[in-house]
């Protein structure tokens, strides 16, 4: 049995929904967690590089090769692979806050390693572990040293595959068209989502639809993952640059197969433009208000001061828009079939202003909710993305 861990990113909720969907469409068991690591059995071995690719909450993930009780240079080297190789670079991360290493753990085992290489050098980690893209642009074997509290012994586990920061920084910032102003998802969260809708059997056909696909982020996910991508917006302006993105990314990564439809539609009456689509998935993040924001303390939406009535006016707007699009939705989505949608939920004062009511009116549409919500956004963020996972019924 081999025991494998895949470190989380930030929004660790949303990032562990996330593997055990992925884990689960590929019959691959149920994660066990502790902090921002979770651990997963497997029989065999993992194809670690295609979950990776697959992953957008996933930084690492590392096969776990041994257990010892105490942190010594001589029982580090016993577990390290380190091949036929003239030089060598490797680095120690540790993934437990408690107890700390010394400091001195790197050079003792480079002393051990030195009359195996004709060069032997380590990376010292920045707050005691690596960045993905040191381990990438580096080339380091990089061992992650947890504590395993309950057991009190370590676990010494080799970095078998990392995100490629690269890639995913090319899809947020290298596309030719952006709109910050309306709002975009990160390519993580966007894909963090597309794995939320994933079929219950992974034969079945993955097509999505994304009814508010403003710049197409969660549609060039969809893709890139290979699933069969439509995606509207009531806006042509902005339909038309979501297309100028996609055909980009088709030509940036080679997806010759990947066939996306685009539609200039508003996203309550989209059903009548897709007249005869049926599609396994809807996922989107819709139009979640005029944005709010703190200025020097005084929340204002537009520039302008608001208040907690702005706040349940928007929230009450957004509400029917929704209620209207999702009553549309029960149209094109196949039987059950997912909507995987973002909510806004505003923060201020200490309170939490979230869409009311709307989980009970989409019980009467036919939908269950399944999962969520699981949220994204910075602590101090006025407006948090809230996702919430439905399935038809
Ligand atoms: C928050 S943005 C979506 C951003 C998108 N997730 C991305 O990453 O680029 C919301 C989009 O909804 C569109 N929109 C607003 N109201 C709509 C409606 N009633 N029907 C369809 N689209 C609408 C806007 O034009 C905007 O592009």
């Amino acid at each position: 049995m081999k025991t494998y861990i895949f470190l989380l990113g930030q929004a660790r909720e949303l990032c562990l929904a996330e593997l055990t969907e992925v884990l689960k469409f590929f019959r691959l068991g149920h994660p066990s967690v502790s902090g921002n690591l979770a651990f997963v059995q497997s029989a065999s071995s993992l194809e670690c590089d295609q979950l990776q690719s697959l992953l957008g909450g996933t930084i690492k993930i590392a096969e776990i090769r041994g257990k010892i009780p105490d942190l010594t240079a001589e029982s580090i080297v016993e577990f390290m692979d380190v091949g036929e190789k003239t030089s060598y670079t490797f680095s120690l991360s540790v993934y437990s806050p408690e107890p700390k290493i010394d400091e001195s753990l790197h050079g003792e085992v480079k002393a051990l390693l030195t009359p195996k290489f004709s060069s032997v050098r380590y990376v010292l980690p920045k707050n005691d572990t690596l960045s993905s893209v040191v381990v990438t642009k580096q080339r380091v074997d990089e061992y992650l040293l947890v504590f395993d509290s309950k057991e009190k012994v370590w676990l010494i586990a080799k970095t078998v595959s990392v995100q490629n920061v690269e890639s995913w920084s090319k899809r947020d910032f290298g596309r030719p068209f952006a709109d910050p102003k309306a709002g975009m998802l990160p390519p993580k969260v966007a894909r963090m989502m597309v794995n939320l809708a994933l079929p219950e059997s992974p034969g079945a056909t993955k097509s999505l639809l994304d009814p508010f696909c403003g710049m197409g982020t969660i549609l060039a996910e969809g893709s890139v993952s290979g699933w069969q991508v439509v995606g509207s917006d009531q806006s042509a302006v902005v339909v038309e640059k979501a297309r100028k993105n996609l055909d980009w990314l088709v030509s940036e990564f080679d997806l010759k197969l990947t066939d996306f439809k685009l539609y200039v539609a508003d996203a309550t009456h989209v059903s009548k433009q897709l007249s005869g689509v049926t599609v396994s998935a809807i996922v989107t993040e819709p139009f979640l208000g005029a944005p709010f924001e703190l200025r020097a303390g005084r929340l204002t939406q537009k520039g302008r001061p608001a208040s907690t009535e702005s706040i349940e006016n928007t929230l009450k707007g957004l509400q029917k828009l929704y209620l209207g699009a999702l009553k549309d939705w029960t149209k094109i989505l196949a039987k059950n079939g997912k909507v995987v949608m973002v909510w806004p939920e505003i923060n201020f004062n200490q309170r939490q202003y979230p869409v009311k009511k709307l989980v009970d009116s989409c019980e009467k549409l036919g939908y269950t909710l399944t999962q969520g919500p699981y949220t994204y956004g910075r602590p101090q963020a006025v407006v948090k993305r809230k996702i919430y996972v439905f399935k038809k019924i």
